[in-house]
């Protein structure tokens, strides 16, 4: 009998596509699905996508960290409650789930990179909700693994370098903090990351993240000097900065437990950041 595909649940997001194209460049057949034909809150729907599936990997959340400072149940419906049920559901049918987390589970007060053992302690709405879905998935008994990623930026989708930009292209001085550090991600790199963790299919939780470090307002700057633009960039602190949810100071990972499913090295922050502003 031939392989079942891997089912890719928000597909169209800007991680999802980036993986539906890795998948499909790496010959791992895979369906993707995502709003408004799949709605992962829709249990009927979830087990009929499921049952033809041979893997997931879950994509699909409420992204709005913002809104979700408002809108708590929605956030909770999609990022826990519909994680724990696609665990019962892969549960039943034998099936092993990769699910896409984040470092706003963490608090941020770590003064070095977060390990996968560190404790969680998220500070937002949006934070609890992923740690929730991690936590309900991990109790669903299925074949499970959470793969957390931090600062990531894509093609199909808002995020701090498309908003950077924009900001940037109406001109004046752009102020940005200098007190978050991470690691600017591309999701193309995450995606090769997860095609990899699709083979070897482990259990348990993985960080992935470019290697190196940089402020927000250092990741501003790169960009700035590779466009060619010449706005003043001011920096200033989280809390000069007006915001619903509470951002970590410190979104730094350790990804020494993924390197041995890897296929390659990671690469340097600045390398896929270069590539993606010269798409733009
Ligand atoms: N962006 C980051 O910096 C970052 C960092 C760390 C981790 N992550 C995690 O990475 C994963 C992918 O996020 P992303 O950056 O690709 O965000 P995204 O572009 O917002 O993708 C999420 C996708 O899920 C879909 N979706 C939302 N509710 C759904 C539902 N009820 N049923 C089915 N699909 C639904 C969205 O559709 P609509 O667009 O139509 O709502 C969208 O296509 C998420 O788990 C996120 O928590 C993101």
């Amino acid at each position: 009998m031939a392989s079942r595909p891997v089912l890719i649940l928000g597909s169209r997001g800007m991680l999802g596509s980036d993986l539906t194209r890795a998948c499909t460049e790496a010959g791992i057949d895979n369906i993707g699905l995502d709003l408004p034909e799949l709605d992962i809150t829709d249990t009927a729907r979830l087990k009929e996508a499921i049952q033809a599936a041979g893997a997931v990997v879950n994509c699909a959340a409420y992204t709005d960290v913002e809104a979700a400072e408002d809108n708590a149940a929605a956030a909770f419906k999609v990022n826990a409650e519909a994680v724990s049920r696609l665990g019962e559901l892969a549960k039943k049918a034998g099936i092993w789930v990769l699910h896409i987390s984040t470092d706003f589970v963490f608090d941020g007060t770590l003064q070095r990179p977060y390990t996968e053992k560190d404790t969680p302690n998220p500070i937002c709405t949006y934070g609890r909700s992923k740690l929730a879905g991690e936590q309900l998935l991990q109790a669903s008994g299925c074949h499970w693994c959470i793969l957390r990623l931090q600062w990531t930026y894509g093609t199909n989708g808002r995020n701090f370098v498309t908003k950077l930009l924009d900001k940037a292209r109406s001109g004046g001085q752009l102020r940005v903090v200098d007190d978050q550090i991470g690691s600017p991600t591309a999701t193309s790199e995450a995606a090769k990351a997860i095609c990899c963790l699709i083979r070897h299919r482990p259990e348990g939780i993985f960080h992935f993240a470019s290697r190196g470090y940089t402020s927000r307002f250092g990741m501003a700057q790169f960009i700035l000097d590779q466009m060619g633009l010449s706005n003043t960039l001011i920096p200033c602190k989280s809390t000069e900065y007006q915001s619903k949810a509470a951002r970590s100071a410190n979104s730094r990972f350790n990804c020494n437990k993924i390197r041995p499913f890897l296929d390659g090295p990671i690469l340097p922050w600045q390398v896929p950041l270069k590539r993606f502003l010269e798409t733009l």
